[in-house]
């Protein structure tokens, strides 16, 4: 695999914490000391499929190639409002490609894993062209009074174009099932059948210090592991492209490689928890901002509800 294009969208919407004052009792001080957020994106007048086709289009055109060139669309997504038909499918007909579609439901570590399901497509010469996109937006998903959840997430999308090449060096995904710490049920709807006490709510359940625990240490082993299999140091990374969750994860991972704080560059003190979207968004600025260059080696890892992890070194 390698890395031809990249785009990304936000919603223009910029909310303060001290603007969430206004819906629960917080403070910007406590926001900031547990988790680095300043500022997030939340949409107002724009759909998520307006971020994500945009993100498509600019990472099409960063590449250089014609939407008809497509031949897969990988799309990670949980936050859809759409149960069915797939987010890929409603992006493909938006930005005119024609080829088949898949999402992938892997919560945020999801862009790693539609990156090496991208990458195994290539390998096995079943594509040559493809858009590997992750668009989320898991403000709808909070419970609008539950502080503790609303504070940490910001909608957004991000896209690669990816074709043959050398530039995947491995990857490492784990799963260890541990279904409460973190999950959110969807609203079904009832039947005449239904059994009185079956309903089943659908806020989201999160227990944040159980999570923080098992980020830092399922992210820290899991690259370690992966350096240790290519014969890599910390030193030979340009940067961590970690998922951006909460500041002190990040740092926690850093600190867990022995990494310097230039190398885990991060969005969520701007853009909070964009879900699967916030490594591609990260990747992005970078690489429009002239930081990464052609060669670079970079480490993306994310981690989320399962709980999964997933990590893979690309060489830029
Ligand atoms: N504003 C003010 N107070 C809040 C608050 C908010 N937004 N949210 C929770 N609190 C309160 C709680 O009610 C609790 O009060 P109590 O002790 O009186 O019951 C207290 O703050 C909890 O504080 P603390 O235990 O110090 O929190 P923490 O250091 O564990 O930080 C998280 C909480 C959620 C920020 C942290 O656990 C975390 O980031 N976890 C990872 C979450 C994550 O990344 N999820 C997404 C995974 S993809």
């Amino acid at each position: 695999m390698k890395i031809i294009g990249t785009g990304s969208a936000l919603p223009k919407k910029v909310v303060t914490n001290d603007m969430l004052k206004e819906f629960f009792d917080t403070s910007d001080e406590w926001i900031r000391t547990r988790t680095g957020i300043e500022t997030r994106r939340i949409m107002t007048d724009e759909c998520l499929l307006d971020l994500a086709t945009t993100a498509c289009k600019r990472a099409i055109e960063a590449a250089g190639i014609c939407p008809e060139e497509l031949d897969y669309i990988v799309c990670s997504n949980v936050s859809n409002n759409y149960v069915y038909p797939t987010l890929s499918s409603m992006v493909q007909g938006a930005i005119g490609a024609t080829c088949p579609c898949i999402d992938l439901r892997n919560a945020c570590a999801g862009y790693v894993y539609a990156l090496d399901v991208a990458d195994m497509y290539l390998q096995t010469r079943r594509a040559n062209k493809i858009l590997v996109l992750a668009a989320e937006e898991p403000t709808r998903f909070c419970h609008w009074e539950q502080r503790e959840t609303s504070v940490l997430f910001g909608d957004g999308a991000g896209a690669v174009v990816v074709e043959k090449g050398d530039g995947f060096l491995g990857s490492k995904m784990t799963t260890v099932s541990n279904t409460e710490v973190l999950y959110q049920r969807k609203r079904l709807e009832s039947t005449p059948f239904e059994v009185e006490g079956t309903y089943i709510d659908h806020i989201m359940v999160m227990n944040g210090r159980e999570v923080f625990r098992m980020a830092v240490s399922g992210c820290s082993s899991e690259i370690s592991h992966l350096l240790q299999d290519h014969n890599l140091k910390t030193s030979d990374i340009k940067y961590f492209i970690l998922h951006q969750a909460n500041m002190r994860i990040i740092s926690g991972i850093q600190q867990h490689l022995d990494a310097k704080t230039e190398q885990c560059p991060t969005t969520v003190q701007k853009y909070g928890n964009t879900s699967s979207a916030s490594m591609v968004i990260l990747f992005d600025e970078l690489v429009r901002a002239n930081k990464i260059q052609r060669g670079d080696l970079l480490v993306f890892s994310g981690f989320g509800a399962g709980f999964t992890t997933g990590s893979c070194i690309v060489r830029y």
